[in-house]
């Protein structure tokens, strides 16, 4: 039987901050819980969080973690990753609604068809899809690799599922054709140019720092094009006291508790309810139940490696692929 809290989960708000947070920490040495929240989680999500990244860092996390339970929170994707990558752990993903729309845009099925009409093209999945796509794919990308990723291939077509932002974001920087899938973040295609420029008016010193997955208008006027960790380090070294964000709007959470001294100013619109579905209530009572438990089939889990494997492989320095398009990493 797991360690319980000493006050119900749901009634946290009636707690002194500080009971809770200590509570947090019994429960998961109690048991064996390390617990990874991704940049766009609920403030109270991330301050009792043992990592908080981007995808790629959550994953690697993950792929690290020694502890017997990992509890996820983020979305669906992210957890799934987690298994993937640490299939010996349990995963536990506290609210199972928690899901992408983006990543679920594009589905296995659909993926086999480009990848018949494009038989010549490789195939580069974000981390943004689910483990089925990923099976399909020749390998991952996120935010933060895509470009090297890319570029790190042989094969003159890429097929790049399933944002075409960050499609055509990527075609800017290589020779290869980009074939691009109409997925979107809604979250990032909403942030509206004319409030950016409005802002911009109001702050002229400040700094614009854009996520791939926004619309191309808004990566022609930025300062800077950066995944949600890749904002963090940019944060730190700029010397500008206001930077101007366009990524989801929790992001300034972290970034004022860990670049402190500094305004961050976020966009209207840029709330992802898909992160937002975690409650905290619904970490607590994870924490305290060790369920629900993201499952993967084997097979799945052993294709969806595959793909993420070459991807850490190349953040290594690795090659994957030889020129004549042979996988050279492990299968
Ligand atoms: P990164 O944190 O990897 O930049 O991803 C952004 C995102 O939209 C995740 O849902
Ligand atoms: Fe999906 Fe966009 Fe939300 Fe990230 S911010 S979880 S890509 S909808």
């Amino acid at each position: 039987m797991p360690t319980g809290l000493d006050f119900p989960a749901r009634e946290w708000r009636s707690q002194p901050w500080a009971h809770v947070a200590a509570e947090v920490e019994r429960l998961k040495k109690a048991n064996d819980v390390v617990v990874l929240a991704h940049n766009y989680q609920r403030p109270e999500v991330q301050d009792v969080a043992d990592y908080i990244g981007d995808s790629l860092g959550l994953a690697i996390q993950a792929s690290e973690v020694d502890k017997q339970h990992i509890l996820f929170c983020g979305v669906d994707f992210m957890a799934e990753s987690a298994v993937v990558v640490n299939p010996t752990k349990r995963v536990i993903f506290p609210n199972l609604r928690a899901s992408c729309p983006m990543a679920a845009m594009i589905d296995a099925p659909t993926l086999r068809l480009m990848k018949q009409q494009h038989p010549e093209a490789a195939v580069v999945a974000y981390v943004n899809t689910s483990a089925e796509v990923k099976v399909e794919a020749d390998v991952c990308c996120t935010s933060s690799n895509a470009i090297k990723v890319v570029n790190s291939l042989p094969h003159n077509e890429v097929i790049m599922v399933p944002d075409v932002n960050l499609g055509l974001y990527v075609q800017r920087f290589t020779d290869k054709k980009v074939l691009t899938y109409p997925g979107y973040c809604h979250v990032h295609r909403d942030i509206d140019l004319a409030e950016v420029r409005t802002r911009q008016g109001e702050f002229p010193q400040a700094p614009l720092v854009v996520h791939p997955e926004c619309n191309p208008e808004l990566i022609d006027i930025a300062d800077f094009v950066a995944s949600t960790e890749g904002m963090i380090h940019y944060s730190r070294k700029h010397a500008s006291k206001t930077i101007l964000i366009a990524t989801e709007q929790e992001m300034s959470h972290r970034l004022q508790r860990e670049v402190p001294g500094k305004r961050f100013i976020t966009f209207k619109r840029s709330y992802c309810h898909a992160q937002k579905t975690i409650q905290f209530s619904d970490v607590l009572q994870a924490l305290e139940t060790l369920e629900p438990v993201v499952t993967l089939p084997t097979e799945t889990i052993v294709g969806a490696r595959r793909s993420i494997d070459r991807m850490l492989a190349l953040g290594r320095g690795e090659i994957i692929f030889e020129r004549g398009a042979a996988p050279v990493a492990p299968a």
